[in-house]
């Protein structure tokens, strides 16, 4: 059984303790945000509406000079947005001097978000933040041809195809929470260990490669991933060596001659593995992907995947160990199933682990942010929004609304049982996984991976909070992300 003996592993999780935002970590900062929370920022018009129209101006500041909110929205995220929320209503202008950007919020700004009847919203509200690394992925494509390469998308996403994909999820989970991970210790962190886990299943049922094979390789790509994604967070947002941005564009182009030379492989041949799927995939008019498409996707799936199932996973073995009634309650449901290999019909039966699962991302939502452009005059809510305004949604933010959800911060799963159906209340009152035309592709997969290795994990282990009394901080920097990399005890059961 492996243990933390090896100073190695100590430095490498100590290195992961980190990467954490200076706001979050540096003395001082707490008491900062307070102050800053406190304050009453002057107000100013972003745009005066048309004469004679009855729509409003949206009002806002900068908050402080050249840094704006980010030290209240890194550490408070949704908190941060509710205080807003209450105190200037749904549309309020962020000033940022990075990117200016008018915040939507609350349920009714998500359902004219989501539904976007008028098509005037664009995704290139993601380009300034994502673009550079993502470009042309599915998210950031609109209206008709988003449509033209979802159809196409579609295919890989079928149940037929899942159910392989899920057989592939298990084989990895089932070794790695097996053998890799170190019980009985406190100092054990689980989110870098949940995100080696999940870059282990994209390799697999994403690229291919089965477990323990093709080591070198594998770990460069994965380390490619994980330096653009984190380049978007970026503060000197251009290409400038030896900062951040620069890395995330050097990664970007090693894991387009990486998936170029995939796709040149897989063409024309069987394979299970999502690449491969790909390569196969029509629309009913026999339309197909190019090779270009096909490695600009790829490389956008393996993003979209890998932290939001790490940041679910993680959230939702906190929560576990935290209420024991109901890690039991899960439990019980799993002993049931026992260890035999593993399949949709099988997942399908771990109903509490559903809840779990809705009430974990809930309280922290792991995209946090939907981000959208207008492309013409138009209106949100009765407020005036110029052609070009950049626009966000906050889903975190609804999600803790008290006339939704009453007593917003308790962890209580069954508010999504029968009669009480919070989440119903309005009808996009719950949208972790975002809504209308955008609506995650990945869901199911994403659900079926995360059941697969809470399964696992419930199975083979108790979950234990590291001390009493913890409580779980998170950075919300980018997507949510325990500042302390989470320890959590993992206690064999057999
Ligand atoms: C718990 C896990 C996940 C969460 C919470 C999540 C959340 C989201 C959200 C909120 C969006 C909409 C963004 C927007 O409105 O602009 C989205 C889009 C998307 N997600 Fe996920 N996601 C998850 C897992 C996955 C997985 C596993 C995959 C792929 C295997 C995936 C692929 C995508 C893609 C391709 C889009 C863009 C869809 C489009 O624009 O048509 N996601 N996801």
């Amino acid at each position: 059984m492996p243990t933390i003996t090896n100073p190695q592993y100590l430095l490498d999780q100590a290195k992961r303790r980190v990467t954490t935002s200076p706001m979050l970590t540096l003395p001082g900062m707490g008491l900062l945000e307070k102050r800053l929370n406190a304050r009453d920022w002057p107000q100013h018009v972003m745009a005066q509406p048309p004469a004679g129209s009855d729509l409003k101006p949206v009002m806002g500041d900068g908050g402080l000079p050249i840094i704006g909110h980010m030290v209240e929205m890194f550490r408070g995220g949704p908190d941060f947005w509710l205080q807003n929320y209450r105190k200037h209503g749904p549309v309020m202008l962020l000033d940022s001097p990075i990117i200016p950007t008018v915040a939507a919020l609350g349920p009714d700004a998500g359902r004219a978000i989501y539904s976007n009847g008028n098509k005037d919203y664009s995704q290139q509200g993601w380009t300034p933040m994502i673009g550079a690394f993502f470009n042309r992925g599915l998210m950031l494509m609109d209206f008709e041809e988003h449509l033209f390469h979802r159809r196409i998308m579609q295919e890989a996403f079928h149940r037929s195809r899942l159910v392989g994909y899920t057989e592939q999820v298990d084989k990895v989970v089932s070794q790695v929470v097996a053998n890799d991970w170190v019980a009985n210790d406190p100092r054990f962190l689980l989110y870098p260990a949940m995100k080696e886990l999940t870059l282990d299943i994209a390799s697999m049922v994403f690229m291919g490669h089965e477990p323990g094979t093709d080591k070198e390789l594998v770990t460069k790509v994965n380390k490619a991933f994980t330096v653009t994604t984190r380049a978007g967070n970026a503060i000197i947002r251009t290409g400038i060596p030896p900062f951040t941005w620069w890395r995330g564009l050097k990664a970007r182009e090693y894991l387009e001659g990486y998936f170029e030379e995939r796709v040149r492989e897989r063409r024309g041949r069987d394979g299970s593995d999502l690449l491969s799927v790909l390569c196969q995939s029509e629309d009913e008019d026999g339309n197909r992907f190019s090779d270009d498409d096909i490695v600009n996707h790829m490389i956008f799936l393996m993003m979209a995947a890998h932290d939001t199932s790490t940041s679910t996973a993680t959230t939702m073995s906190h929560y576990l160990a935290a209420n024991p009634e109901w890690q039991e309650r899960c439990r019980d449901e799993s002993d049931r199933l026992g260890d035999g290999p593993l399949d949709i019909e099988a997942l399908e039966k771990l109903e509490s682990l559903d809840l779990v699962m809705n009430e974990s991302i809930r309280l922290v939502s792991p995209v946090q942010w939907a981000m959208r452009r207008t492309v013409r005059d138009t209106e949100l809510l009765g407020y005036y929004l110029p052609e070009g305004t950049n626009v966000i949604y906050y889903p975190g933010m609804t999600h803790r609304l008290e006339e939704i959800y009453p007593d917003p911060y308790t962890f209580d799963p069954a508010r999504f049982t029968e009669p009480r159906n919070e989440h119903k209340k309005h009808r996009y009152g719950f949208t972790p996984f975002g809504g209308g035309a955008h609506k995650c592709i990945g869901m199911v997969f994403g659900q079926l991976e995360i059941k697969t290795i809470m399964h696992r994990l419930l199975r083979r282990y108790r979950l234990e909070l590291p001390r009493p009394g913890y409580q779980l901080k998170q950075d919300y920097g980018g997507m949510p992300v325990p500042m302390d990399g989470m320890p959590i005890v993992l206690r064999p059961l057999h």
